[in-house]
């Protein structure tokens, strides 16, 4: 399995099982924030879930009708504590994978559910840095990145050398947040804070939560990109799809982009989402709130959501 990476794979922990590329033993890790290090076990019990992986992981292979039975090397780049490996574990029982992740401490507890599970001998933990990995071309049956493109500093450039190191009937997966989308989250946001202002309900350190987001969606989706800070972010990117289409085209790869999130889930549920993995509280939104919420989220119909893309599903056959 480590034969697929065009570098030099060392063991790097024997008590954990884990691996590390040359690089990370000579220079250690660098440039991963600490939530996905000391915050490691509260990222898994918080985003990990193995069903919903498993649809959304079927959605994509139905899109693309990849049925393929026959799948023998995958890689889960930036793969965290397992959401996407596991779930690819469980939907082909005879392959081979390797997961990647630049930080240790999610690897270790990926590392841990392989031995729990005894799958162990077919999962490769590695410690590598996705920008900067080098893998064999055509070397992968699928290549999975889930949420991990827009950590990266050049997720075109990386990007690019994925898709090369798909076999010719292999497929790419990735999972990432679209501008379009977060723009109009924004602008929602906006229009709630006015609100606020003439209606009581919303505490303070909740309007704080939202100014911060549009600062932040603001920062990110900027045209100039010369702020050292950018580099030092752990989400440095909102995507457009003309960038999945310039990548799609440099390889000659059939592309296909929909919408992950979930027909039943508007704004509301959205915004109250991103309170709570801010504030640890479900929002006790006032009426006037949830009037301004069912406005908009009633007015979405149709293939709208796939237009206004918010979390999206990037798919390279
Ligand atoms: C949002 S998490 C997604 C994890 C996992 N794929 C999942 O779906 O739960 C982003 C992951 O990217 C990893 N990451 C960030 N920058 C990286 C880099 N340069 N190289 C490798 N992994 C990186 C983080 O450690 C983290 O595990």
């Amino acid at each position: 399995m480590l034969k697929l990476l065009d570098e030099q794979i060392v063991p790097y922990d024997s008590s954990s099982g884990l691996y590390a590329t040359q690089s990370i033993v000579e220079n250690g890790v660098i440039g991963v924030g600490d939530q996905f290090l000391a915050g490691a076990q509260d990222y898994d019990d918080r985003y990990v879930g193995m069903n919903a992986m498993i649809s959304k992981l079927r959605g994509s292979f139905d899109i693309a009708k990849f049925d393929r039975q026959d799948v023998e090397n995958i890689l889960d780049i930036g793969c965290g504590s397992g959401n996407a490996t596991m779930a690819l574990a469980t939907m082909f029982p005879d392959a081979k994978i390797v997961a990647t992740d630049l930080s240790p401490n999610l690897l270790e507890i990926l590392a841990k559910k392989t031995r729990a599970t005894g799958i162990d001998d077919r999962v490769s933990c590695i410690i590598a840095d996705a920008s900067t990995i080098k893998l064999k071309p055509q070397s992968f049956d699928i290549i999975c990145g889930s949420s991990m493109l827009h950590h990266l500093d050049d997720p075109e450039a990386v990007l690019n050398g994925y898709i090369s190191a798909l076999s010719s009937d292999g497929i790419g997966l990735f999972y990432e947040p679209f501008h379009v989308g977060y723009f109009v989250l924004r602008q929602i946001l906006v229009g709630l804070i006015h609100l606020a202002k003439f209606n009581k309900g919303i505490p303070e350190a909740d309007i704080a939560v939202f100014n911060t987001l549009i600062y932040g969606i603001d920062f990110v989706s900027a045209k100039d990109r010369s702020d050292p800070v950018l580099k030092n972010l752990d989400d440095k990117w909102l995507f457009s799809r003309e960038m999945f289409k310039r990548v799609a085209e440099k390889n000659s790869r059939t592309l296909f982009v929909y919408t992950a999130n979930p027909a039943h889930e508007g704004y509301q549920d959205k915004i109250s989402n991103m309170l709570f993995s801010v504030t640890g509280n479900h929002p006790d939104w006032p009426a006037w709130a949830v009037d301004y919420f069912k406005d908009i989220d009633n007015a979405e119909r149709g293939e709208l959501a796939n237009d206004v893309l918010m979390e999206g599903c990037i798919v390279f056959k």
